[in-house]
């Protein structure tokens, strides 16, 4: 078994994306500015919103956070958006998920300018996305691509399982990797909570994308030998013998599945550093065609 070390793999991509805003600076273009707009406080989300600001700043790309209180009504997000549509300082935002449940989330993406929508959430980019054209595609599928990419993994005619349907993760990787492209090329299942016999179908699995949402879902006795295991959940799970009282954990349940797996991602440390570097290289992406 080997681990995929995303921590690794994103630092790696993080200095590829540094040379490149770099070269923007040398060529007298600002550098890319990124928003994240949080409302409310959750402590996951101010969390991951903390990590995009650090990490923005280690590649030179300026970042700016609107943190916003719980009560916000939608008008008042939607007028946020559409200033930051406007702003010309602005190359990218994201809109942190979840929002309070009195907002509409597909009427605040939906009203974001799609060029400047570097989570890939918005209906153009996934259109866009589907039909293979250039577009911002969704961070964490985007991440797992130059994680597959790094460690050679083959995906042509492959039978990939993707367990969840997620509009943010399961969906776009489902159609990522049938697409035609280097990474691409497999022979997709997309496995959700209506899915009977998932057993079986991930038993002939040459890839697995855990997505599921749920702690330690995979166990060993549902992956072949030799599988390549990519696990994007993160959740925390009570555990005494932890100083903090709990520990880590991902889709996966990782000490078993690991034994049978050729390649497998750890958590922490393999899928979200990837997420994080995709959103730069978004960033990125839209600043340049900014510039143009
Ligand atoms: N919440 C969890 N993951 C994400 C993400 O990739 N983007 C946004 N905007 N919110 C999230």
């Amino acid at each position: 078994m080997k681990l995929m070390d995303g921590k690794a793999a994103s630092e790696k991509l993080k200095k590829e994306i540094a040379a490149e805003v770099a070269k923007l600076i040398d060529a007298d273009i600002k550098a890319p500015h990124l928003v994240a707009v949080l409302v409310g406080d959750d402590p996951a989300s101010q969390t991951y919103v903390n990590s995009k600001e650090k990490a923005s700043h280690s590649v030179g790309i300026t970042s700016s956070v609107y943190r916003l209180p719980a009560k916000t009504n939608e008008q008042e997000l939607l007028d946020l958006v559409h200033f930051l549509n406007k702003d010309e300082e602005v190359d990218g935002f994201i809109v942190q998920l979840p929002l309070p449940k009195h907002i509409n989330v597909e009427r605040i993406i939906n009203a974001i300018d799609y060029r400047k929508d570097v989570d890939g959430f918005h209906p153009m980019n996934v259109g866009k996305m589907v039909l293979g054209e250039p577009a911002m595609i969704s961070a964490t599928p985007q991440g797992i691509l130059y994680l597959l990419k790094t460690y050679k993994i083959q995906t042509k005619g492959k039978n990939v399982v993707v367990l969840g349907r997620s509009n943010i993760v399961g969906t776009p990787m489902s159609i990522l990797l049938s697409r035609k492209a280097e990474i691409g090329d497999a022979t997709v299942t997309l496995c959700h909570s209506r899915t009977e016999n998932l057993s079986k179908i991930t038993q002939k699995a040459d890839i697995i994308i855990a997505a599921i949402g749920q702690p330690e879902f995979l166990k060993a006795d549902m992956v072949k030998e030799g599988a390549v295991i990519i696990d994007v959940g993160i959740h925390r799970v009570d555990d005494t013998t932890k100083e903090k009282g709990y520990r880590l954990t991902g889709d996966v349940a990782f000490d078993e599945v690991a034994k049978k797996a050729s390649f497998i991602t750890p958590v922490p440390g393999g899928v979200g550093p990837m997420t994080i570097a995709a959103l730069l290289q978004n960033t990125l992406l839209a600043a340049k065609n900014n510039a143009k």
